[in-house]
């Protein structure tokens, strides 16, 4: 088998230097089935759509970078494991949440190689990707895994990947990416995972076509009403709320274990280093709010990203 994986990963090489090749925000992407996939991401999706065997019981976590994932990730575990762990002594208090719950392309299949803690993430497995819908590996498609996907307008989403970008160590020629030139990109849809329009649109029909697989999500009515979102995404997963429960208050403990303030406070979300190099912990918790672009954004700008949006989404249903 270990051979079988050598020669996919040598065949992976192969392809990966064929692909269309472009830079945003500082960070060389490769352009996979529409997909635009950051170089630390192309050759581990491949790998993860060729080889993955979901399970009924996995958990997929979809979402474009920067639009609740890390929050998502801390939510959908506690959810999950609340029959082990307490608000007390969960590991969200002393592990990152992207340590907790890994990337598929990123982690799991790091470079193109099945990685060995696949083998070993409890039950049930919740994994996070950022592969678009039509991309996804046949077996979570064919199998009772649930997909969770979070949405953010796309405003903030920009806002929030360009500060993103800003404090990733070891960029290109070290510099903040412009912002002007990452606008244009990410408009394009030539930013990492992108375009944004396909990202978000693959699986708002699939929550739509599928409401029982695919659980569709906002981060905006999340920041209006955490109770009433996080109590829809346990009865999604299997693990609704008991009365019991509710009447002790745990929907509000969970909520509050994982919202932005007490996340961004522990110990082990402000180190500014962590398990990956590039990235330091606490670039995960910037400001956490709804309508930040409007300080970066210039009016026109933001005018012509709405209008884009507007444009791109037609029809959808989804209004930004
Ligand atoms: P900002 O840059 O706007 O602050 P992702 O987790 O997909 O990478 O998205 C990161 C964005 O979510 C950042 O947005 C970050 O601050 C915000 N975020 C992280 N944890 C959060 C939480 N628990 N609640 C709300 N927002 C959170």
């Amino acid at each position: 088998e270990e051979d079988d994986h050598e020669e996919l990963k040598n065949k992976i090489d192969k392809l990966v230097i064929t692909l269309p090749k472009d830079e945003s925000f500082g960070v060389v992407n490769y352009k996979y089935q529409g997909i635009w996939f950051p170089f630390t991401a192309i050759r581990g999706a491949i790998a993860f759509q060729k080889l993955f065997k979901a399970q009924d019981s996995d958990i997929i976590l979809a979402s474009l970078p920067k639009s609740g994932t890390t929050w998502l990730k801390a939510l959908i575990f506690s959810v999950v494991n609340r029959s082990r762990y307490t608000t007390k002594n969960t590991p969200l208090l002393t592990t990152h949440p992207h340590d907790l719950v890994c990337s598929a392309e990123i982690n799991h299949y790091r470079d193109g190689l099945p990685q060995h803690h696949l083998l070993h993430i409890s039950q049930p497995r919740i994994f996070a990707v950022h592969t678009h819908h039509a991309s996804l590996p046949h077996s979570v498609l064919d199998s009772n895994c649930k997909i969770v996907y979070v949405c953010r307008n796309p405003m903030d989403n920009f806002v929030s990947a360009w500060h993103f970008a800003c404090s990733i160590k070891g960029k290109i020629g070290e510099s903040p990416p412009l912002v002007d030139e990452s606008f244009r990109k990410y408009c394009e849809g030539a930013a990492s995972f992108g375009p944004f329009w396909e990202n978000v649109l693959g699986y708002w029909k699939a929550s739509i076509e599928n409401p029982k697989k695919v659980l569709f999500m906002m981060y905006e009515d999340m920041k209006e009403d955490i109770v009433s979102e996080l109590k829809r995404l346990a009865t999604f997963l299997g693990f609704p709320f008991t009365e019991e429960e509710e009447a002790q208050g745990l929907v509000e403990e969970i909520s509050s274990l994982c919202s932005f303030e007490n996340l961004k406070n522990l110990k082990v979300n402000q180190n500014d280093s962590g398990s990956n190099p590039r990235v330091p912990p606490n670039a995960f918790f910037r400001n956490g709010k709804v309508g930040d672009y409007t300080h970066l954004l210039t009016p026109s700008m933001a005018e012509y990203l709405k209008k884009l949006a507007d444009d791109k989404f037609a029809g959808s249903g989804l209004v930004f």
